[in-house]
C-alpha cells in the first residue's frame, strides 16, 4: 500500500480526494493547517474506515519544516492548500501570497530536495480570466483578475520553472467550479442551496449573468488520481484542464436549483457580493481534451446529479448546522 501526501486534507475538495485515495488503496499523510480548536475540518466526518487509512499531520504550508516533513517517504503529493476566497483577497492580498505561492513554493523545494517521484499542483480556471476564446484551452492566455487569481498563477509558474529547471516531477491541474457536499458558503452553489434548506425564500446574492462550467466534487477528486497515476510521460510538466465543456450563468443555475427543490425563489442583489467591475470573471467553460487524452478521466456526473447529491447533504440537518446561512460568507 503506497503512501501519499495531501496538503489542504481537510477542505472541501481535499477530504474527498482524501476518500478517492484511500479507495484505490491507498495510505494518506494529511496535513491539516494547525489550528487553536484541534480541528480537522471535514475530515472529522470520514467512515472510520477511511479514517484509519489517515495519518493527520498539523502544519502550516507556509514553514518549511512543516512541508518536508509530510512529504518525506510518499510517491505523491497532492497540493490543495491555500486560501481560495476571492472577495477575502481584496482585503487580504499578503497573506494570499505567503499560502499560494511561498506555500507552493515550500512544497516544491520538499518534492525536488526528497526526490518525490510526482506532485500534483492545484491552479483554478480563475486564472484565466474572462474568456477571450471558447472553449478555453490550456493555450488560453492567463489574465489574473484578482489578487486570489494571480497568487495562485504565482504558483503555477513556480511549478512550470521547477520542472524546467529541476525536473521536477510536478503535473498542474486546473479545475474549473467544483461544487458538491461539505463546499462552503463562500461558493454560489452552497450559498443558493443552504439558504433554501433553512427556509429562505428570497435569496441573496451577486451578479447573476456570470457563466461557469461547474464539476461534481467526485469527478474533481477523480481528476487529480489520474493525472498522479498517468505514465510521467503523458503528464509530467505539463496543464491540465479539468471541467465538463458546459456552461450555465448564476441566474440560470439558481432557477435549475430552486425547481430541483420545488420552492419558488426570489433573488435580491446584494452589491456587498459584487466583485469590482473589472475584477469580476463574466465566463469560463473547459476544454478538457488534453486531460481525457492523456488519462482515462472523463467525469462522471451530470450537473443534475452532481446537484441532487448536493441538495440532499444540505437537507440533512446534522450537516446544515454547520453552516452560517444567515451571514455572508466571506
Ligand atoms: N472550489 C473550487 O471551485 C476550486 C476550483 C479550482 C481550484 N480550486 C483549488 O482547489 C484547492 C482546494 O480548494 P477548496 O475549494 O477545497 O477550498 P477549501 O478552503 O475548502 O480548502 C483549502 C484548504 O487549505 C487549507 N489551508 C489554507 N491555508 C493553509 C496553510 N497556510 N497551511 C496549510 N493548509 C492551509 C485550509 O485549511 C483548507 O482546508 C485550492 O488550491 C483551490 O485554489 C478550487
Amino acid at each position: 500500500m503506497s503512501t501519499v501526501a495531501v496538503t489542504g486534507a481537510e477542505g472541501f475538495i481535499g477530504s474527498h480526494l482524501v476518500e478517492h485515495l484511500v479507495a484505490h488503496g491507498h495510505r494518506v499523510k494529511a496535513m491539516v493547517q494547525y489550528n487553536s480548536f484541534s480541528s480537522y475540518g471535514w475530515l472529522e466526518t470520514l467512515d472510520k474506515d477511511v479514517l484509519s487509512c489517515v495519518e493527520i499531520v498539523l502544519g502550516d504550508v507556509r514553514d518549511p519544516g512543516s512541508v518536508t516533513g509530510l512529504v518525506k517517504g510518499t510517491e505523491a503529493v497532492y497540493h490543495l492548500a491555500a486560501l481560495i476566497a476571492i472577495p477575502y483577497s481584496y482585503r487580504a492580498p499578503h497573506s494570499y501570497i505567503d499560502t499560494n505561492v511561498n506555500g507552493t513554493l515550500n512544497v516544491l523545494e520538499a518534492v525536488r530536495h526528497l526526490d518525490i517521484p510526482r506532485m500534483v499542483h492545484t491552479s483554478t480556471s480563475e486564472t484565466y480570466g474572462t474568456a477571450q476564446t471558447v472553449p478555453i484551452t490550456e493555450d488560453h492566455p492567463i489574465n489574473t483578475q484578482s489578487p486570489y487569481s494571480a497568487s495562485k498563477a504565482g504558483g503555477d509558474r513556480l511549478a512550470d520553472a521547477y520542472h524546467s529547471s529541476f525536473d521536477t516531477q510536478v503535473v498542474v491541474l486546473r479545475p474549473f467550479n467544483t461544487f458538491g457536499p461539505r463546499q462552503s458558503m463562500r461558493a454560489v452553489i452552497p450559498t443558493v442551496i443552504a439558504q433554501i434548506a433553512a427556509g429562505a425564500r428570497e435569496i441573496t446574492l451577486g451578479d447573476l449573468r456570470p457563466t461557469r462550467d461547474f464539476l461534481f466534487v467526485k469527478d474533481t477528486a477523480a481528476a487529480f488520481y489520474a493525472v498522479a497515476t498517468a505514465p510521467a510521460e503523458a503528464v509530467v510538466g505539463r496543464t491540465f484542464n479539468a471541467g465538463t465543456g458546459g456552461e450555465i450563468s448564476v441566474g440560470d443555475l439558481v432557477t435549475l436549483v430552486g425547481k430541483l427543490m420545488e420552492v419558488d425563489l426570489t433573488v435580491r442583489e446584494d452589491t456587498q457580493r459584487l466583485r469590482p467591475a473589472n475584477s469580476e470573471v463574466m465566463r469560463l467553460v473547459a476544454d478538457a481534451s488534453r486531460l481525457r487524452a492523456a488519462t482515462d478521466w472523463a467525469p462522471a456526473h451530470s450537473l443534475q446529479a452532481g446537484l441532487e447529491k448536493t441538495i440532499a447533504f444540505f437537507r440533512d440537518p446534522a450537516n446544515l448546522a454547520r453552516y452560517k446561512t444567515d451571514i455572508y460568507n466571506v
